[in-house]
């Protein structure tokens, strides 16, 4: 083989590894998925806890951060969606007080928040497991003009609110599940450390 034909092959090796990975670049989401800084990802797949910046949210913007392999929701809400939250009532929600265990304990009252403003849950359905759809625009036009804002799931139609808590008569039977987490200064949220041990 001649070295041109083997600097020929060599190049279409080249292309070909390329076009893979470009392929895989090409996911892409309206809501950002947030590559974790820190730690690795061996050590995240371990169950390592991982930190998020808030303050890098604009109200009522959501991001997706990766904890335990899970995507866990972090959304900063706005004023208005907090006084939502506080509208809807007994009879829209199946578990509107947060009584079954669905959230560490030092979870409590309609926002299932230690900081109102910043809701963070893991984004898994209770009913099998798809990942809703951050919905936050009042009176959707397919969700009902008293829809107040939320997560769809589109796999069976389940809705829960803006603090996660599931409507009722849906197929989902549960509030979405808020995981241990503490704040390590105003701006910093660490996922997967609770509150009374950071
Ligand atoms: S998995 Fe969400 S409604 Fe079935």
């Amino acid at each position: 083989m001649s070295d041109d034909e083997v600097n020929e092959g060599r190049r279409r090796l080249l292309i070909a590894a390329t076009s893979a990975v470009g392929a895989v670049g090409v996911v892409g989401a309206a809501v950002p998925f947030v590559a974790s800084w820190n730690p690795s990802a061996k050590a995240k797949a371990a169950g390592a806890p991982v930190k998020y910046n808030v303050s890098k949210l604009e109200p009522g913007q959501m991001v997706v951060v990766e904890w335990r392999g899970k995507p866990v929701y972090v959304v900063r809400r706005t004023p208005e969606a907090l006084a939502n939250i506080t509208k809807l009532s007994d009879t829209t929600l199946a578990d509107p007080d947060s009584a079954r265990p669905m959230q560490p304990d030092y979870i409590k009252g309609d926002t299932r928040a230690i900081r109102p403003e910043f809701l963070i849950v893991v984004g898994l359905c209770t009913h099998l497991g798809c990942a809703p759809k951050y919905r936050p625009e009042l009176g959707a036009a397919d969700l009902g003009s008293d829809w107040k804002g939320g997560f769809f799931c589109p796999c069976h139609g389940s809705k829960f609110d803006l603090a996660g808590r599931v409507y009722k008569d849906v197929p989902a039977p549960d509030n979405l599940e808020v995981p241990p987490h503490s704040y390590e200064s105003d701006d910093v949220v660490i996922i997967g450390v609770d509150q009374e041990t950071a």
